[in-house]
């Protein structure tokens, strides 16, 4: 192992090269897993690094962990079987904005809001938004397919990666995809590299799909209280699709979530307050004046006691702002909390909002499910007392994926297997489908150094 550091110094030089307590930031991600000790963190600077690192790893049999800025919710980025991480948050290039071709080329580390106010200065638009935007790298979202509120009309970033460079798990350097639109020769490694967790190769380069920034935006809060207005909130969602609308963003937050947040708001919500909605609608002029109408129209029939237009981008920054306010909210309410991200097709949500119910109920913790209900991506919230209670925790977590897979849903809509949901990824794909994506994995990683112990469960 003195070997591998030795190497890595005579690569990149000592400074770039962490070990010993300043392996620390690299331990954790920001999820309730970890930690987990690497041999050795290093920092490449350029694809040629990334690619020798590989093929030094490949060599010495070392897992080498891929690591954006580690704001990932499933464990993707700890090294789980010790060995390298492999940081490309320094590669943090934006090579091109080119407004003819509507394309990016971006170097993994760069910033997921940087890039977009960079092409929006362009009068440009890059739409995948998870919440971690402002910290969160490029190279990350696309290991993890990142998605966010927008991803209901505009789709998650696998739709924008139009192409990669990457250096497999064999040390190869190769260029995948096309930078046109269109391109169909051979398979589509790119899709496939997108939302792999690093197991299969390192991103160098992602060439990435721009759209013209939308002419306007239009958010609204809709607010529904007393008994039933949970259940107002999301059968208005069903009539918001029912009537033809596609808004860009379409979350929830139930009871729980808005009560969490009632006394830190920049809104003065009434005591009763169910549930909300926060709908946002983009085009021209016309089109958005329409969708309001349309919007206001059908969530007031569907029982929404109040619809608040932002008027100003100060407003629509206190709308958006009650929607991060949930999470830290529903934390100081109990010392522990786990936050899902399972989702469902967007008609069977009711149902799967019972069935937390149901669980958390029997099982004595409290619930909060708030979240992308546009597309039927809710992060289901398990709240809990102590560290004891995991059983419990366990328990409920094991059945709100179940109850997900049997909605026809899915354990994981944008955070990924990680290493949080591996054991859950069996309810969801048959063995025979889980063998071919380790066939996968051989092939292009066949010494199983890239990111090892990630996504399927451990072979016994
Ligand atoms: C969110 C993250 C947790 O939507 O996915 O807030
Ligand atoms: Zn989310």
């Amino acid at each position: 192992m003195d070997e591998v550091i030795a190497r890595l110094e005579r690569l990149v030089g000592g400074q770039r090269l962490r070990s010993g307590e300043a392996l620390h930031p690299y331990t954790h991600d920001e999820s309730d897993v970890g930690p987990r000790q690497p041999l050795v963190a290093v920092e490449a600077r350029s694809a040629e690094e990334v690619e020798a690192i590989v093929r030094l790893a490949r060599e010495t049999k070392t897992p080498v962990v891929p690591r954006g800025a580690g704001t990932g919710k499933s464990g993707g980025a700890l090294a789980e079987r010790g060995g390298i991480v492999l940081s490309t948050a320094g590669m943090t290039a934006i090579r091109e904005i080119d407004r003819r071709d509507l394309v990016a080329v971006v170097e993994p580390g760069v910033v997921t809001k940087t890039l977009q106010d960079a092409v929006e200065a362009q009068n440009l638009f890059y739409p995948p938004d998870p919440s971690s935007l402002d910290t969160s790298t490029l190279g990350g979202n696309a290991a993890h397919d990142a998605g966010g509120p927008r991803a209901l009309k505009y789709g998650v970033t696998r739709d924008y990666v139009l192409a990669t460079e990457t250096v497999l798990g064999t040390g190869e350097r190769v260029r995948t995809g096309h930078r046109s639109i269109k391109g169909v020769a051979g398979y589509d490694l790119t899709a496939l590299l997108v939302g792999s967790e690093g197991t299969l190769g390192i991103f160098t380069e992602l060439s990435l799909q721009l759209l013209p920034k939308p002419e306007r935006v239009e958010t609204a809060l809709l607010v529904y209280g007393g008994d039933e207005g949970e259940e107002q909130a999301i059968r208005s969602v069903d009539a918001l699709f029912g009537s033809g609308l596609l808004p860009r963003t379409c979350e929830l937050l139930d009871r729980p979530a808005m009560q969490a947040v009632r006394s830190r708001a920049p809104f003065a919500f009434p005591p009763d307050v169910a549930a909300a909605l926060i709908v946002e609608v983009d085009g021209n002029e016309d089109g958005c004046a329409r969708d309001l109408r349309t919007l206001e129209a059908v969530c007031t029939r569907a029982g929404a006691a109040e619809v608040l237009l932002a008027q100003t981008p100060g407003q629509r920054a206190k709308v958006w702002e009650t929607r991060r306010l949930v999470s830290p909210s529903l934390r100081a309410l109990r010392p522990f909390k786990m936050s899902e991200d399972v989702a469902v097709p967007r008609g069977r949500m009711l149902e799967l909002v019972r069935a937390v119910r149901r669980l958390g109920q029997s099982l004595g913790l409290e619930t909060a499910v708030y979240g992308h209900a546009g597309d039927g991506n809710l992060h289901v919230n398990l709240l809990f007392a102590s560290r004891d209670d995991g059983a419990k925790v366990e328990a409920a977590l094991a059945g709100v994926v179940a109850a997900a897979v049997q909605l026809g849903g899915t354990i994981t809509g944008e955070h990924g297997v990680g290493l949080a949901k591996k054991r859950f990824l069996s309810l969801e794909q048959s063995p025979a489908l889980v063998a071919a994506q380790r066939r996968i994995k051989a092939a292009l990683d066949p010494d199983g150094i890239l990111n090892p112990g990630k996504i399927f469960p451990d072979e016994s």
